[in-house]
């Protein structure tokens, strides 16, 4: 479900299950295309995921606290080649896992993050890149698959 782009719209998200990760908790969503369940979503303080994402929230993500998910952003927790009948199915059964999202990351545009992922904090995820296994703390990540570019000196 896609909610109509307005200001300081955090309590409609609320409404519709999505979690605050901390008792005093600011974050933005822009209008993402949600499939899924909104009380997967984690949101941590200061948190963003800007507009035109599309999250699949068949399993717990957790947004860290000042991150970002820039325009276009994916963010997918499941996978299933279209249910038993389809021969695939055998090789590729239904996966469900979670994406974890450290504090302080940058995910850039059109990025997409991939079931089971966690990234450190401190990450920057280049425009465009796929992320297909974990990234730790404090690097720089780019292109498909998304590799260390280099390691930040913060
Ligand atoms: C990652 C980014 C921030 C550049 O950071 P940087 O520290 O200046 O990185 P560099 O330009 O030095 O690039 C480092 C390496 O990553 C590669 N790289 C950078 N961006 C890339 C991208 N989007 N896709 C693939 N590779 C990329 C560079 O080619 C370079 O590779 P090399 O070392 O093999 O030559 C920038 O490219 C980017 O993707 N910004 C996101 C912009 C965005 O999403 N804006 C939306 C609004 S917030």
């Amino acid at each position: 479900m896609t909610i109509p782009l307005v200001k300081n719209k955090q309590f409609v998200y609320e409404i519709l299950g999505v979690r605050k990760a901390e008792k005093e908790c600011r974050y933005f969503i822009g209008n993402p295309q949600l499939v899924g369940a909104y009380s997967n979503l984690y949101m941590h303080d200061n948190s963003e995921i800007e507009r035109n994402c599309f999250i699949l929230a068949k399993d717990k993500i957790e947004i860290g606290v000042n991150t970002t998910l820039a325009y276009g952003a994916t963010v997918l927790t499941g996978a299933d080649p279209n249910g038993p009948k389809n021969r695939l199915s055998d090789l590729y059964p239904p996966l469900k896992a979670p994406v974890i999202i450290g504090n302080d990351c940058w995910i850039g545009a059109n990025a997409i993050i991939l079931p089971g992922v966690t990234i450190g904090d401190c990450c920057v995820v280049a425009a465009g890149s796929v992320v297909t296994k974990n990234v730790p703390s404090g690097v720089l990540v780019a292109g498909n698959p998304a590799v260390i570019k280099k390691h930040l000196n913060i």
